[in-house]
């Protein structure tokens, strides 16, 4: 009798702090143990040596949301995780957004029914507060958190979503008491306003002016002042999309004060920069996304944040948009940068380009790939030791890398409904040969070999108080000032 439902057989592990040789016992979807020559398994999978890691967290994804701007997401929860699952990625968090009017518990409900049943990794949901009322606040927020969804994403720019600086300090402070963990899109929306509108004054409407109309200042004068609320208030911040080598130091600096301020970045401001969007027609679209990439040159920066491990977390934020009236281009194609659709699509490429340019290139070792890859998404936002690591007990969420396979990024190879890559012709060394969810296969290379409809929703921790008490560090505390949450 196989005492195990799956055995991987000489795998090369490697967590964010950890390698090690073991052969992996896997019963009912997790890891029962780690160790050498263990028993058989009802099936077995030789991994020869080559590394084993955690599966992939995406925790910026947007699929099947509505959008701000008009254009629609063309994956859905099913397109969507499919390509997750090629690329490597067994959770993602993508948003549930409310409307302007619209209770908090009915847009978690509608996001739940767009993903049940539908979905072929697991998943969990990050809440966009676009009208945070007294009852959405006090009333609906806290049966959400208990439900699970324990992070919330506020905008300080774009009209449809964004919100004035009082009500981002209430909203913060709701969610320190409540425990959730705050995600905020940080630009300036004035001077993204007043720049867009002079450089359209002076008929310079082509993508290329896109990154001049959203300055790199615009997007630190917003983190300084978002680090500043979530100083007096308490509430650990992440700044999603950080684009820019002197925003790195802007949220050091908080950090050096004593704020609980996490960082991520994404695909975009390693793989794209503004020659991206300096491309003939409408080409340079196909690179539009906000913050943008910026000049060549500043990748470098970025780049050093990661090797540094200023960067906690490393996302896609696919924004899947069609090329076309659907997505992009949902005024027309002949309009200014300023009415295209923001965002790139990058859920089935983000782990394989982040191996590829970082461990490969050695610019990070292995550890580091785990945990921007996996680990601190999954600290960050409630889903460990569940999911992000292979420790026994975890979820066995696991991808067997190649790290000899080369390949050259190719949309008709990609699976989601988008009919364009910005990482077109790109060259990789290293793609995940075999991808298991709760040790169930779901994807070898390209191909997937899973069932929309295996995802299941993670319900996600809440933030223990302690971890969010005001730090001491701050001048409110110097002061002697009581919490004020
Ligand atoms: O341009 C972008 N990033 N679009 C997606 C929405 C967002 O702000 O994350
Ligand atoms: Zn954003
Ligand atoms: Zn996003």
């Amino acid at each position: 009798m196989s005492q195990f439902d799956l055995v991987i057989r000489n795998a090369r592990c490697a967590t964010a702090s950890d390698i090690f040789m073991a052969d992996i016992g896997i019963i009912d979807g997790r890891i029962h143990t780690l160790g050498q020559s263990i028993g058989p398994g009802r099936k077995e999978i030789d991994a020869d040596g080559r590394w084993v890691l955690p599966g992939g967290v995406d925790s910026h994804v947007h699929v099947d949301q509505r959008q701000t701007g008009g254009g629609l997401t063309a994956d859905t929860f099913t397109t969507g995780s499919i390509a997750a699952a090629c690329g490597g990625t067994t959770t993602m968090i993508p948003f549930a957004t409310q409307d302007r009017g619209q209770s908090l518990r009915w847009a978690i409900e509608e996001y739940h029914d767009r993903a049940r049943g539908k979905t072929a990794i697991d998943y969990n949901f990050h809440l966009i507060i676009a009208d945070p009322t007294a009852e959405a606040l006090n009333e609906e927020l806290p049966d959400i958190i208990a439900g699970g969804c324990t992070s919330l994403k506020f905008f300080t720019v774009y009209d449809d979503v964004m919100l004035r600086d009082r009500e981002l300090l209430d909203a913060m402070a709701a969610a320190r008491r409540e425990g959730a963990m705050v995600m905020i899109h940080c630009e300036n929306a004035a001077g993204v306003a007043w720049v867009t509108d002079r450089l359209l004054e002076r008929g310079l409407h082509a993508p290329k002016y896109h990154p001049a109309a959203r300055p790199a200042i615009m997007e630190q004068e917003a983190i300084y002042r978002m680090t500043a609320f979530a100083e007096v208030t308490g509430v650990p911040l992440m700044v999603v999309h950080v684009s820019s080598g002197d925003s790195i130091d802007i949220i050091a600096a908080a950090r050096r004060r004593g704020v609980n301020v996490y960082a991520e970045t994404c695909t975009q401001y390693i793989a794209l920069d503004s020659t991206h969007l300096d491309r003939p027609g409408l080409e340079g679209a196909k690179a539009l996304c906000s913050p943008p990439p910026r000049w060549r040159g500043n990748e470098e920066a970025i780049w050093q944040g990661i090797e540094d491990g200023f960067f906690d977390v490393f996302s896609s934020d696919h924004s899947p948009y069609r090329f076309d009236s659907t997505g992009k281009f949902p005024h027309g194609s002949d309009v200014p940068f300023s009415r295209m659709s923001s965002g790139v699509p990058g859920v089935e490429t983000r782990s394989p380009i982040l191996f590829s340019e970082g461990v490969i290139k050695g610019r990070i070792d292995i550890n580091r790939f785990v945990a921007l890859n996996s680990t601190n998404a999954a600290k960050i936002y409630g889903l460990y030791p569940r999911k992000g690591t292979i420790a026994v007990g975890s979820d066995a969420d696991l991808c067997i890398w190649d790290d000899q396979y080369e390949t050259v990024i190719d949309n008709d190879r990609l699976h989601h409904s988008v009919d364009y890559t910005p990482y077109q012709g790109m060259q990789i060394k290293g793609w995940p040969a075999v991808t298991l969810l709760r040790g169930e296969l779901i994807a070898e290379y390209h191909d997937f070999r899973g069932k929309p409809g295996d995802g299941e929703f993670l319900a996600a921790d809440k933030r223990p108080r302690s971890a969010a008490q005001t730090p001491t560090k701050t001048e409110l505390a110097k002061l002697g000032v009581p919490d004020l949450v």
